[in-house]
């Protein structure tokens, strides 16, 4: 197509809105709002960045601009936020530098060797119901949202540190990590409280290399990676971006699916039901591979993470121009992807409001629900800790429903907070019953 013929094409409908999306509370709402009246793409002018934003929920078009054209996109509106959190960590940097730390990283994270974690994760997560359970006996509601971010973060973390974890609490007083999990904010001052992790983080990695110290953990992994093509290893910068990438992404994201998946549960009883069944079935003493084996625990976390996506806001920002769906792209137009809005498109889901599981046991959902359904997104870029993520939920939904019923007994109704993650409005509170 000559740049006369692209010209000549219709840009693609929009309302006369303007707002920057993701920086306002009800973006998420007016998004829906605009995509029952204008499907499958539509155009928003961003006044903060001067150009237009395409809003696009159709899985071929999602296809072409994560896997099949990927190398004109780079991340789009949103990143620099992200940037003052994670300096140049492989979830904002571009280009050669991040394919050369993708490939540094990402054999970390192979089914393999992610296994040596599981017994950890198990003992995160029994340690937290044991919690759970003297609040149920002594009839104590339990802060669900507050938890479950504790103890994702002391999953991460343990798989970042090990044992140094431990030491450098008993140093400082405290796990200076907790700040994460506590402060819910994402701006300047936690920014400042943030890079203060820095220091201690790069101490036990001097510490290490002085006394020649390796431990089973990412932090090692990290610091004997090399670079295939140059021999080289991580500066120490670069080193503690990825860290700190890891800490950030390795446990909001994990902590809000959780969150929302107990919020679920308690209001279909019926699964609630189902799930004990199948985990009273597993014949004791439960396994990594027994608690793994099971479906109905799988499905009830797709489930939750169609309905949910933590990543709700996919960003993406065009090199050169493009096509999508027959409409003209400008070079540096931003195309937002929102997996909320393609895991309820009607033409793609049945009854997509509907929390059902069942829906993921077909045998060929995950073929035919491949570009609709998008929790770790697709194509190079997609999430490096999908499988430790999966199997951390796993676990903790299989520790607690062996153990107890958590019945919801917070406000109603529960809001979204679409920020970087999408969150429940407020933390949600549940009074443990003993099984
Ligand atoms: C339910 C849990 C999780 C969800 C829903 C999730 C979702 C996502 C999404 C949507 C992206 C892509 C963002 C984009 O392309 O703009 C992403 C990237 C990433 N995630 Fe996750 N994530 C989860 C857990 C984790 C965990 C546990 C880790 C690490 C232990 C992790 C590490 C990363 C990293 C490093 C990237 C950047 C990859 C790159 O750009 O090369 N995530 N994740």
């Amino acid at each position: 197509m000559n740049p006369q013929e692209k010209q000549a094409m219709p840009l693609p409908p929009g309302p006369p809105d303007q707002f920057d999306v993701g920086d306002t509370d009800d973006s998420l709402v007016k998004l829906v709002t605009y995509f029952e009246s204008y499907g499958d793409i539509f155009r928003i002018y961003s006044p903060g960045r001067g150009t237009d934003s395409y809003v696009v929920s159709h899985p071929d078009w999602a296809k072409h601009v994560l896997v099949t054209n990927h190398r004109n996109y780079t991340k789009g509106v949103g990143i620099n936020r992200v940037k003052v959190l994670l300096g140049n960590g492989i979830m904002v940097s571009e280009g050669d530098f991040w394919r050369r730390q993708r490939l540094m990283i990402q054999p970390f994270f192979h089914k393999r060797a992610i296994r040596r974690f599981y017994e950890m994760m198990i003992e995160c997560n029994q340690a937290l119901v044991d919690r759970w359970m003297e609040n149920a006996s002594s009839g104590k509601p339990v802060d669900v949202t507050e938890d479950v971010s504790e103890v994702t973060l002391e999953i991460i973390l343990r798989a970042i540190f090990s044992e140094d974890l431990n030491a450098l609490a008993s140093t400082i007083g405290g796990n200076p990590f907790l700040v994460v999990a506590k402060e819910s904010a994402r701006d300047l001052r936690f920014a400042a409280q943030f890079r203060n992790l820095k220091k201690p983080i790069l101490a036990i990695v001097e510490q290490r290399r002085s006394k020649g110290i390796q431990r089973p953990d990412l932090l090692s992994m990290l610091m004997s990676a090399r670079d295939k093509r140059t021999g080289e290893s991580m500066q120490d910068k670069e080193l503690i971006d990825e860290v700190m990438t890891l800490i950030v992404a390795g446990h909001e994201t994990s902590a809000s699916g959780l969150n929302w998946l107990w919020y679920m549960v308690s209001r279909h009883p019926e699964i609630e039901l189902k799930l004990r069944a199948a985990v009273d079935r597993l014949s004791a003493p439960m396994t990594v591979d027994s608690i793994l084996s099971l479906d109905l625990v799988r499905h009830v976390i797709d489930e939750t993470l169609r309905l949910y996506p933590p990543g709700w806001l996919i960003t993406r920002r065009a090199i050169g121009g493009d096509v999508l769906g027959g409409f003209p792209i400008a070079p540096g137009s931003d195309i937002l992807i929102s997996p909320y809005l393609l895991h309820r498109h009607p033409r793609y889901w049945q009854q997509p409001e509907q929390f059902r599981p069942q829906r993921f046991a077909a045998a060929d959902a995950k073929e035919r629900y491949r570009f609709v359904y998008l929790p770790f997104v697709a194509g190079p870029r997609h999430c490096v800790g999908e499988t430790f993520a999966l199997a951390e939920m796993q676990i903790h939904v299989v520790v607690v429903i062996r153990n107890l019923a958590l019945r919801y007994i917070g406000k109603e109704p529960v809001g979204m907070e679409p920020r970087v993650n999408l969150r429940t409005a407020h933390n949600l509170m549940f009074q443990p019953v003993l099984r």
